[in-house]
């Protein structure tokens, strides 16, 4: 979910209207604001994208300079009106992002008081218990202040009181919120972009902390209640990467982006010869490692499934690879020599961050890749290497899921060398391999007209099954992953040589096969496996090489072509492909690419 609020100058409501609109990518179920007009507390709420509150707020406008928003997420509750934030109990209305652990006891006590509920969230005990404070006597500060003190989870809040038009109370443990300064204004932001058009000038609470804002004012205290001091910093949010520019969705400029931002990011971690890595070290000592351990959620999973293989392959170290949610209630053995990576692109997906904190304290170094330089994961990290994609937008990872791939081959290139791994003429091979992937990625994007024909039949299928092998397995995980999140075909994906072990019973001629296989160690193999869904009369879309097509073609229902590329770094290059394909087969079904449904980009709740 997503929080904003404003003390302004102006009329709140369309300004929370544009913030709220940038926060979208958090979740679109439903979305409300509350102000304060002459004193007098009142909200408008709606389900469904953002737009169907901008409708109602047209034929029943909300008078007032100060308000508060949020963009939901369902966590507690269906996306019902009724369910949607702001919630409002007499006199307060409050807006969170996160989860309310101990919410059925405060419902209890209140029940126990008789206060009534009229909704299934969690949010509404919050707002019940402000107000059972300010019914005993409390000042709303004190009564704001008193309810933090009594919640438990990881969540983000903010409060808005009648009578008060000059007051905000927010809070943060567990998910991010920023405070932004203006001339006179003030604001609060679940993140910087969301205040970007308003102030860049930035404090970000810390953990545990809450914070009393007037338009003149801003009170911190930490979690001990202490008063403190939180710096603000200016931050520069470039206009362009929030802007969709000629582009239809965020997902078509984002996927349009890679060559440059790849760029960017090889440039920031090469040496100034080009000719090894140059990353921060923060304690951490690839020669003293016997086990890396990544974790992380979704698409940042196959990225890490991705790089096992380098780790492995290049810089000889075992690698372990789970998904966050899983991890901690394994209970794993972290033994000495361990280094923990975390991939997360918004650095705030509450499964990774609670699996970086069972890690904390075992491992010899907690190291992150992540899109987000102040996000939570990058803060309770060792080392946090950014992947320098800027904003992405679209709910469906493109540019974040390359940019990761490339800091992850950068840095198992750094662990090879320092392990002694690579010799020094073979790291700056695939250094200079990898400089060439921007240059690749565009002549892939030739492609795309035909890509588009292609994902004009794959759009009829009812199931879909992608296969690579070796390197390319992760990158068919991924692949099947970006068509099911946009296009809500059935896609699995599996190693090419697990196919006969079960799942080719599922293959007949209405079922496509997207097989990706470069020209490689393991392309003999991987047609070996796609000659036995031919055989079973298995359409397949083979994406290859000029090398691959000339072996391989034969029999097939569709080819894509790509570039020749060094065998390593492939999975970056076929990416590409994968993500056009879901594209343009999301299109074809007139399905909403840039908020696909049920999904936000931020999952910030367990
Ligand atoms: C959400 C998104 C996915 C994303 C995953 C991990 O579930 O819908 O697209 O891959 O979270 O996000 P992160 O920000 O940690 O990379």
């Amino acid at each position: 979910c997503g929080i904003v609020g404003v003390l302004g100058s102006h009329e709140a409501a369309p300004i929370l209207v544009e913030a709220l609109k940038r926060l979208e990518y958090r979740g679109y179920d439903s979305a409300g604001i509350a102000t304060v007009h002459d004193g007098a507390l009142d909200r408008r709420r709606a389900v469904g994208k953002l737009v169907n509150l901008s409708d109602l707020l047209v034929h029943d406008p909300l008078r007032g300079k100060s308000g508060i928003g949020h963009t939901r997420w369902a966590t507690h509750g269906a996306p019902t009106v009724v369910n949607a934030h702001p919630h409002r109990a007499g006199p307060v209305a409050v807006v969170h992002n996160g989860i309310i652990e101990n919410f059925r006891d405060l419902r209890e006590e209140l029940a126990q008081k008789g206060f009534s509920f009229v909704t299934e969230t969690d949010t509404e005990t919050v707002a019940l218990l402000a107000q059972s404070y300010v019914s005993e006597g409390l000042a709303p500060v004190d009564a704001a202040l008193k309810t933090l003190s009594r919640l438990e989870g990881a969540f983000a809040l903010a409060f808005l009181f009648e009578g008060e038009d000059d007051l905000i109370v927010a809070a943060r443990k567990g998910s991010p919120l920023a405070i932004g300064h203006g001339d006179g204004e003030m604001y609060v932001g679940s993140d910087a972009i969301a205040l970007a058009p308003l102030t860049n000038e930035i404090t970000y609470l810390e953990e545990g902390d809450s914070a009393v804002v007037t338009r003149s004012s801003l009170l911190i205290r930490d979690e001990a209640g202490q008063e403190v001091t939180r710096e603000a910093k200016i931050i520069n949010i470039d206009q362009s990467m929030v802007d969709k520019g000629n582009h239809k969705h965020f997902m078509a400029k984002e996927i349009g982006e890679q060559p440059m931002v790849l760029g960017q990011a090889i440039d920031h971690y090469l040496s100034k010869d080009g000719k090894s890595v140059n990353m921060p070290g923060n304690g951490l000592d690839f020669t003293k490692i016997n086990r890396l351990t990544m974790v992380a959620c979704g698409t940042a999973y196959y990225a890490c499934l991705t790089a096992k293989y380098w780790f492995e392959q290049i810089a000889g170290i075992p690698v372990e690879v789970d998904v966050a949610s899983e991890f901690r209630y394994r209970e794993p053995p972290i033994t000495d020599g361990t280094v923990a990576l975390f991939v997360s692109q918004s650095g705030e997906t509450a499964d990774t961050l609670a699996a970086l904190r069972y890690c904390a304290g075992k491992a010899d170094s907690i190291v992150s890749v992540v899109n987000v330089p102040e996000s939570s994961i990058a803060r309770e990290s060792d080392l946090a290497l950014p992947i320098l994609a800027g904003a992405e937008i679209g709910v469906a990872s493109t540019k974040a899921f390359t940019c990761q791939l490339t800091v992850l081959l950068m840095l198992a290139l750094k662990a090879a060398e320092d392990r002694g791994a690579l010799s020094a003429d073979a790291l700056a091979q695939h250094l200079s391999d990898l400089r060439g992937i921007p240059g690749l990625i565009n002549q892939a994007m030739g492609a795309e007209a035909h890509i588009k024909d292609v994902a004009q039949k794959l759009s009829e299928a009812r199931d879909i099954l992608f296969l690579g092998r070796g390197r390319m397995f992760p990158l068919a995980l991924e692949g099947a992953l970006k068509l099911k999140e946009i296009s809500y075909i059935h896609a699995e994906a599996y190693a090419s040589g697990e196919l006969k072990h079960g799942p080719i019973a599922l293959i007949d001629k209405h079922v496509p096969v997207v097989v990706m296989a470069p020209h490689d160690e393991l392309f003999d193999k991987s047609i070996s496996n796609m000659q036995e869904v031919m055989a079973r009369a298995g359409k397949v879309l083979l994406i290859t090489d000029s090398a691959g097509l000339k072996e391989g073609a034969e029999g097939t229902w569709q080819t894509i072509q790509m570039p020749q590329v060094s065998p390593v770094l492939s999975p970056i290059l076929y990416a590409v492909p994968a993500q056009l394909l879901a594209y343009y087969t999301a299109i074809a079904k007139g399905t909403d690419v840039d908020q696909p449904r049920n999904l936000a980009k931020s999952v910030t709740v367990e």
